[in-house]
C-alpha cells in the first residue's frame, strides 16, 4: 500500500465502520439485481464481513476480501457466530485477476478505500471483467450531495464525477441511487433502491444536511 493510502486506511479502521440493522434491506435488494437463486458475490474490502454475512444470510455464494490481515481474521472468526460459508480472503483489491478467474454475479464495493480518493479506470475495468454476461456490478460511496465532508469519507464524490468515470469506463450505467440509514424514517428503509427514495434522500440529505450514499448500478459493456 502507498503511504497515503495507509494513511486513509489507519483513520477508517480507527474511526471504526457504522453498520445498522436496516442494512439487510439493502443486501436483499441488491440481490434482487439478479435472477439466480444463488448469485456468486464478490465483496470487495469486505472489512469485517457485514455485508458478506448478510449477502450469506440471504442465500447467495460469498467470496470476501480485503487486504487487511486484522480485518480479515475478524471476520473469519464471526463465520461461527454467523454459521456462515462465506470465503474470506487477503487480497490485494489492486490485483483481483491474480487471485480470480471465475465470474460473479454481483460484484459489490461499499465504501472500497482503493477508489476513495482516485476512481482508477484500468482497476476498476479488472473487475467489470469478472462479471458474468448477466452480472451487476455495485458500486456505493459518499457524495457531496449537500456539499459536506461526511466525517469518515476522506473524498465524498459528487454524482457527475462518478458517472464522467463509469461512462468512459467499459461498462454501462443501469441505475443510479441516493441511499442512507439514517437520514429517513425507519418506514422507508425498505425501500431501499427505487426513484422514490433516491428522491426523498436527496431531499432530506439537502434540507438537513446529513450525508448520504451514492449507489451505481453498472453493467460490463466491452467497448472493443
Ligand atoms: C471503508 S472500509 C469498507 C468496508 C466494507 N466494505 C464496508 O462497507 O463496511 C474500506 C475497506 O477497503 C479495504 N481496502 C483498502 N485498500 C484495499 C486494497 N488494496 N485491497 C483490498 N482491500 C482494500 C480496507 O482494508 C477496508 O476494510
Amino acid at each position: 500500500m502507498k503511504l497515503a493510502d495507509k494513511i486513509i486506511h489507519s483513520l477508517y479502521i480507527k474511526k471504526g465502520f457504522k453498520y445498522y440493522p436496516e442494512d439487510k434491506y439493502l443486501i436483499e435488494n441488491i440481490l434482487k439485481l439478479s435472477k439466480k437463486e444463488c448469485p456468486k458475490i464478490l465483496d470487495v474490502g469486505c472489512g469485517s464481513g457485514h455485508y458478506s454475512f448478510l449477502f450469506d444470510k440471504y442465500g447467495a455464494k460469498v467470496t470476501a476480501f480485503d487486504i487487511d490481515k486484522f480485518l480479515i481474521e475478524k471476520a473469519s472468526e464471526k463465520k461461527k457466530e454467523h454459521n456462515s460459508n462465506a470465503v474470506f480472503l487477503i487480497a490485494d483489491g489492486r490485483f483481483p485477476e491474480r487471485r480470480f478467474s471465475e465470474k460473479f454475479d454481483i460484484i459489490f464495493m461499499s465504501g472500497f478505500s482503493l477508489f476513495s480518493t482516485n476512481l482508477n479506470k484500468e482497476i476498476m475495468e479488472k473487475y467489470l471483467s469478472l462479471l458474468d454476461s448477466e452480472g451487476k456490478l455495485v458500486f456505493a460511496h459518499t457524495t457531496n450531495l449537500n456539499g459536506l465532508v461526511r466525517e469518515t469519507g476522506p473524498k465524498n464524490y459528487r454524482v457527475e464525477d462518478v458517472k464522467k468515470f463509469f461512462e468512459s469506463s467499459d461498462c454501462k450505467i443501469e441505475k443510479i441511487y441516493f441511499y442512507d440509514r439514517h437520514v429517513i424514517i425507519k418506514i422507508l428503509h425498505y425501500f431501499v433502491l427505487n426513484e422514490f427514495s433516491t428522491k426523498m434522500h436527496i431531499l432530506i440529505s439537502k434540507m438537513t444536511k446529513l450525508p448520504c450514499s451514492l449507489i451505481f448500478i453498472v453493467k460490463f459493456d466491452s467497448k472493443l
